[in-house]
């Protein structure tokens, strides 16, 4: 089968091994529409090697932030972030679960105090288990699972 082929960006970040359906979530984490200008390649449902099918997004001319990293973690657990200077790959690196998210994910409990309007109590979550992706509210104690924090994103 012939292979999808998208140029090489110059200057930027190329989001590889995203889970196949997951590009557009990641687009929406970066707050990327379409209307700001990047230059962006989004690729879907594409033959991978290591993981049957993948997405990839290219962002010319957008490097990343730690928070956003570690949401697109949350989603896109597979990825690789590539850092692209003058068409080379500058840097590689894969995705791992933060040790906690501050003020990135809102806790499920609505009686949480992280969730009363007018506290000044940003959200903690603490990974408390990797290897099943769990993990817990430092304010209230509530066990919060990767798998549902999609919708739970705050931004
Ligand atoms: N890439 C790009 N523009 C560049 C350099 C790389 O768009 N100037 C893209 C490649 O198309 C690929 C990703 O960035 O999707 C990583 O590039 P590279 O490390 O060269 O590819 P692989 O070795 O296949 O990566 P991996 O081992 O992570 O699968
Ligand atoms: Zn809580």
């Amino acid at each position: 089968m012939e292979e999808l082929r998208v140029r090489r960006i110059r200057e930027g970040t190329v989001i590889d091994h995203i889970p196949p359906g997951k590009a557009l979530k990641v687009l929406s984490i970066l707050g990327i529409s379409g209307s700001e200008g990047t230059v962006v390649a989004v690729l879907m449902n594409v033959e991978s090697r290591k993981l049957g099918k993948k997405d990839i997004v290219k962002l010319e001319g957008r490097f990343l932030t730690r928070d956003e990293v570690d949401e697109i973690a949350l989603v896109a657990p597979t990825a690789t972030i590539n850092i692209i200077r003058d068409y080379e790959v500058a840097e590689k690196f894969s995705l791992t679960l933060p040790k906690v998210l501050e003020g990135i994910v809102r806790c499920p409990n609505p009686r949480c105090v992280s969730n009363v309007p007018g506290e000044p109590v940003v959200s903690r979550l603490e990974l408390v288990d990797p290897e099943r992706g769990l993990y817990r509210c430092h304010y209230c104690g509530r066990l919060v699972e990767v798998s549902e924090m999609e919708e739970l994103l705050l931004q």
